[in-house]
């Protein structure tokens, strides 16, 4: 090739890596391949699809010009809710609790001091008992109250500029459906150490440290197969 014909083809380059960047930017974020990487979104994975929530939001991307922003409760979230939990659900409040999770905006790690209270949520109606979600956050933590459980949101598992889904370490349990809601006895809280433990002390610690490790055990088999 010469000098001449390398420079005349540059242009045409150029176009095509345009085209290459265009098409890949247009491409909306498909959420459920997202989630499925890190391999601990088993049940909110099954949800989203269930409900038929992913393919909506998947087809909201092209709309939107504000983005979206979900959060994302991992399997140990879903396995800490008393058992039967999200099985009782209606399809409908199903439905509810997952648009529960999702803001019809782009919010930035920094961005979450600046939003006001209640925030509205893709599950609708904000008022005092139906979905209101409460953030607040102090220095860098950030946390949601729901009225029925405070959860703390935690790291980024994808942004880009139009889609952010952060770890949260519980389900969002809205007003609207879970009014009343106890969560579990914590079984696995370890009792307090008293100050001073003799030999029959530590053997009756050891003892009751095993039954806390089993009663954990048998609750988290329990809700595994329960939810
Ligand atoms: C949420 O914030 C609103 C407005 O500040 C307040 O009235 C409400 O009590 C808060 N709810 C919860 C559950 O924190
Ligand atoms: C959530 O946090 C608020 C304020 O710190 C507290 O009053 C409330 O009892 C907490 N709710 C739960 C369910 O832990």
């Amino acid at each position: 090739m010469t000098t001449v014909q390398a420079f005349s083809s540059l242009p045409l380059l150029l176009v095509l890596l345009l085209q290459l960047i265009t098409t890949t930017s247009a491409q909306a974020p498909d959420i459920i391949n997202i989630l499925e990487k890190p391999g601990q979104f088993t049940v909110l994975i099954r949800l989203l699809r269930s409900t038929g929530v992913a393919n909506q939001l998947n087809g909201e991307f092209h709309k939107s010009n504000t983005g979206f922003t979900l959060f994302a409760p991992p399997d140990k979230a879903f396995s800490d809710l008393r058992s039967g939990t999200i099985n009782s659900l209606s399809d409908l409040q199903k439905v509810q609790l997952i648009q529960y999770h999702i803001l019809a905006t782009f919010v930035t790690v920094s961005n979450f001091q600046t939003l006001s209270n209640p925030v509205p949520t893709q599950a609708g109606d904000t008022s005092a008992g139906e979905f209101p979600l409460n953030v607040t956050s102090s220095g860098k933590e950030v946390e949601i109250s729901t009225g029925v459980v405070n959860a703390t949101v935690g790291s980024t598992v994808y942004s880009d500029d139009q889609l952010a889904i952060y770890q949260v370490d519980k389900v969002l349990l809205p007003l609207d459906i879970f009014r009343g809601y106890k969560p579990p006895v914590p079984v696995i809280a370890s009792p307090p150490l008293p100050a001073k433990v003799d030999k029959s002390g530590a053997a009756n610690l050891i003892t009751h440290g095993m039954l806390v490790l089993y009663l954990g055990i048998s609750v988290t088999i329990a809700a595994a197969f329960a939810l």
